[in-house]
């Protein structure tokens, strides 16, 4: 599945944070979106998910998707990870809160994609009557990710899933990720962190503002010092 997006402009009431934003995320790639804090990550994969408000067009694999609600871009086969594992109920085991990621299937599919996630996640599988605000931060950023992979999406928009979690953790975290190639999702990774992005991604983006203010390819997201500049200057 590919996804473009031309002339995207997302903000909250009068307050435009997005600016004329194209960009295009081919088949199975996974494009980082890089920026210090407050340059409109978040606000961008709010946009393409539905969850904030936006104009310009975005298609996903030929679905134009421009207008649609959160749900229907859900249903078109876009899934957030959002900040902050906001996608988690706390109050609510591990597999409670697998099950409302898995609501979204056919009934006859939930069951054999609960299993997959549990194979795939097999820290997730172990705790399944944990409650999720007992879990550690890294076991939380793993359920938020099962919770979005739940719906069988074909375009994944993860935002800052490093933030917070210590080196080792992150390892563990990357190969996840990683892990999701085999799978034919394309991948929109938000990040502050470019060392973490860099581990994932096959090209980056830089946001400045708003606006998309550079980017390289895989060999110089590897460059930790040329992104490093690249973000000073945005
Ligand atoms: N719900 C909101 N209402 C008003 N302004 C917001 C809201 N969320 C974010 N902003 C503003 O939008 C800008 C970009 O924020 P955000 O997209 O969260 O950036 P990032 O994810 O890169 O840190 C910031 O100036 C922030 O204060
Ligand atoms: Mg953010």
């Amino acid at each position: 599945m590919s996804l473009h997006i031309e002339g995207l402009r997302a903000g909250y009431g009068r307050i435009e944070v997005c600016r004329d934003i194209t960009m295009e995320v081919a088949d199975g790639e996974f494009l980082g979106v890089l920026g210090p804090n407050g340059v409109g990550k978040s606000t961008l994969l709010g946009a393409i998910a539905g969850s904030v408000v936006s104009s310009g067009r975005v298609v996903l694999d030929g679905l134009d998707l421009s207008g649609r609600n959160a749900r229907q871009r859900a249903r078109g086969g876009l899934a957030l990870v959002p900040e902050g594992r906001r996608n988690l109920f706390s109050p609510l085991t591990v597999q409670e809160n697998l099950q409302l990621g898995l609501r979204l299937l056919p009934a006859p599919e939930r069951a054999p994609t609960q299993d997959e996630l549990f194979t795939m996640f097999p820290i997730l599988a172990s705790r399944r009557t944990q409650l999720a605000g007992l879990l550690s931060g890294g076991e939380q950023q793993m359920l938020a990710l099962a919770v979005a992979l739940a719906r069988r999406p074909s375009l994944l928009l993860l935002d800052e899933p490093s933030q917070g979690l210590a080196p080792l953790v992150l390892q563990n975290l990357a190969e996840q990720i990683g892990a999701l190639r085999g799978m034919g999702l394309a991948v929109v990774l938000a990040e502050q962190n470019h060392r973490f992005a860099a581990r994932l991604c096959d090209r980056y983006l830089v946001l400045s503002s708003g606006e998309i203010a550079g980017g390289g390819d895989r060999e110089a997201l590897q460059d930790a010092e040329h992104v490093a500049t690249a973000l000073m200057a945005a």
